[in-house]
């Protein structure tokens, strides 16, 4: 982004220190004005700030468009779960350029996360550390902060709405399944998809619902539980830590699943537990990253999440919808990952490091690929592994 962007101009400088200031309080305090806006954005000067950044980030293009998940997307580009865990500002998040949001983690009771500090600034390798384990309101809020904002209904929202379903850290292992379908009969009928958050690294035994018994039984476990139709479509999020052989069994129950109707996509993926080489890394606590809990995210996982994204992709043949996440922080990552299998893209940290103006460039980039090979459409893009071309 240019030095005239005024959010580098503010912000550039803050997040250029590992140690500038928190960046859960600053985090916070960006969402705490979103959610206002969010709560009078009908209102007068508020719609006139919204109208205009909408009109600075948009960039509506049918050739962005796609049917995908049996749901229309405005653009390709989503923000990523965690940024909006308890969906306050849920209204406006296609003001910012977005063609869909994805809101939670939220969980069936409200929980405050794991002790602070847990979100770390690693600003040299455009990177986030974070143990915030699911720190949200509870799903049974949750809804109601979202009906409160009388959003338009699913299907009809100028940016789609995706609500991402943790396990509550109270409950046991063996009681998992209850839990994810209280939050999913809460939160699905406001959903226009919802995603069974599997691969968080801060919720001891979490990944282990990965598993395949697990996780059939658990995609079976919603989908048997009643909710007036439509249902939305069912994604599961994994994590990028997985083997090669965990990855191919998770690809073929995806595709079972996908099969019998029970699950729309995959979303690849979560942040990392792996260090990418950046096991002696101090951060501001003193100590390494090899020493610090959590997931990393960013840049250094990029080559990971693509290669992963690849693997799943030549596994399931373009037969189920993936969603890309991880490390996207430019055009290029953005169009590399849509060649690769992605239909959907998602940004959370290069969007934190790179701010607003990162939405309409990538949507721009996208634009002038499909130019340059010749293509009508970005769903013309997905899986050819087309090059990037400068
Ligand atoms: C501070 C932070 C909190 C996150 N919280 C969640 C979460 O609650 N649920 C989830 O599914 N993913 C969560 N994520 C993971 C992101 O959605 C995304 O999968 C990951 O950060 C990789 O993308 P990125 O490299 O663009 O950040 C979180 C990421 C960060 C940095």
């Amino acid at each position: 982004m240019t030095v005239d962007d005024p959010y580098q101009r503010l912000m550039g400088p803050m997040l250029a220190r590992d140690d500038g200031p928190d960046p859960e309080l600053m985090s916070q305090l960006s969402l705490r004005a979103l959610a206002w806006a969010a709560r009078r954005r009908r209102w007068p000067p508020w719609r006139g700030i919204l109208a205009s950044t909408a009109a600075m980030l948009q960039r509506q293009d049918p050739r962005l468009q796609q049917h995908c998940l049996g749901l229309t997307f405005p653009n390709p580009l989503g923000l990523a779960a965690g940024f909006d865990k308890n969906g306050v500002a849920a209204a406006i998040w296609h003001c910012f350029g977005f063609g869909f949001a994805e809101l939670g983690t939220m969980t069936a009771l409200p929980q405050r996360g794991n002790p602070r500090p847990r979100l770390f600034r690693l600003a040299a390798e455009q990177a986030a550390l974070n143990r915030m384990g699911f720190n949200n309101y509870g799903s049974l809020r949750a809804a109601s902060v979202l009906t409160e904002q009388q959003l338009p209904p699913p299907g009809e929202r100028p940016a789609l709405l995706g609500l991402n379903i943790g396990k509550s850290r109270a409950t046991t292992m063996a009681a998992a399944a209850e839990d994810y379908a209280v939050s999913y009969s809460r939160l699905a009928p406001l959903a226009d998809y919802v995603v069974v958050n599997v691969s968080s690294p801060n919720t001891s035994g979490l990944r282990d619902l990965q598993r395949v018994e697990a996780l059939s039984q658990l995609i079976g476990r919603l989908q048997a539980t009643p909710l007036p139709t439509p249902r939305p479509p069912l994604l599961v999020k994994v994590a990028p830590d997985l083997t090669d052989g965990q990855l191919i069994e998770l690809a073929e129950l995806a595709l079972d699943l996908h099969q019998q109707g029970q699950l729309a996509g995959v979303i690849a993926n979560n942040t990392s537990l792996d260090r990418h080489g950046l096991e002696a890394r101090r951060l501001v606590t003193g100590r390494t990253l090899a020493e610090e809990a959590g997931g990393l995210s960013g840049a250094p996982i990029r080559t990971r999440s693509l290669a992963m994204l690849r693997q799943l992709r030549s596994r399931l043949q373009g037969r189920v919808p993936l969603v890309g996440v991880g490390g996207i922080d430019s055009p290029q990552a953005a169009w590399e990952r849509l060649a690769a299998g992605a239909s959907l893209l998602q940004l959370y940290t290069g969007w934190i490091y790179q701010g607003p103006q990162l939405v309409p460039a990538v949507l721009e980039g996208l634009l002038k690929q499909l130019d340059a090979h010749s293509l009508n459409a970005v769903a013309d893009g997905v899986g050819t592994e087309l090059p990037w071309l400068p």
